[in-house]
């Protein structure tokens, strides 16, 4: 495959300044003498975007925002633009992410229209899909996720300015990680949709991530799947060992 992996650390709500400011360092050290085969993105909360982004300045590692607004500005409290992103040196959005779409009650209209706004700001979005263990057990899985898809996929979207991230719901912060073989049926299903939607050339390049319970210990036979593009890592991505231990699993 010619699909580079994407590693990114999704640090959710958790870290103070001068833990975050560590462990993006910690980070950004080891890449100063070793190159893993994957590119590398951390996205911690917004209070430590400023902070992080300086510290890593002039390394390898991305910067990125968990969530964004669909507009540039206005008046919306509390929410943050793309291109407030993009102006801390942001490269990346992760827009519907399950946590935002239960907890915020985001549907796949709005994760359209943030990814679209990211890609107008210059930002890569990173579009998280994922079935619930209900749906699952119903055996509604390829289903919902090519629902999801068809419904958060913003026009204009490349291998170039978009990512999707399968996070099986009932993976997420449980412990309990798809197997190889359900997590391969799962973004096989995917890039054929994709097929349809972009065509063969941009599918066969974009980038599809596995999020959920991803740790040093399964992360390399999940990575050589060959549908699995990357991880999109929660827990893991808190310490600077088992983060780089994921990025060398590439
Ligand atoms: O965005 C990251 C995912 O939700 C995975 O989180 O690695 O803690 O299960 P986790």
């Amino acid at each position: 495959t010619t699909r580079r992996k994407l590693i990114a650390g999704n640090w959710k709500m958790n870290g103070l300044k001068a833990d975050g400011i560590a462990l993006a360092k910690g980070i950004a050290d080891k890449l100063a003498s070793a190159s893993p085969d994957c590119d590398l993105l951390v996205c911690p909360p917004f209070t430590l975007i400023a902070p992080v982004a300086d510290a890593v300045a002039g390394s390898r590692l991305a910067v990125g925002g968990q969530d964004c607004h669909a507009k540039t500005s206005g008046a919306h409290t509390g929410d943050t633009s793309p291109a407030m992103l993009a102006d801390l040196g942001c490269k990346y959005a992760i827009v519907g992410h399950s946590e935002r779409r239960t907890d915020h009650a985001e549907t796949d209209s709005v994760v359209k229209a943030k990814a679209a706004a990211a890609l107008a700001a210059g930002l890569v979005a990173i579009v998280c899909i994922g079935e619930t263990l209900a749906q699952r057990d119903a055996g509604q899985t390829i289903e919902v996720n090519r629902s999801q898809i068809n419904g958060s996929l913003p026009e204009g979207a490349n291998a170039a300015n978009t990512v999707i991230a399968y996070e099986p719901v009932w993976a997420i912060g449980t412990g309990r990680v798809a197997t190889p073989a359900q997590a391969q049926e799962v973004h096989a299903a995917i890039r054929a949709e994709l097929v349809k939607l972009i065509g063969a050339a941009e599918a066969g390049k974009m980038r599809i991530l596995y999020g959920g319970s991803m740790k040093p210990d399964n992360a390399r036979e999940l990575l050589a799947l060959p549908d699995v593009d990357g991880g999109l890592i929660g827990g893991a991505a808190l310490k600077v060992a088992d983060f780089w231990a994921i990025a060398e699993s590439c």
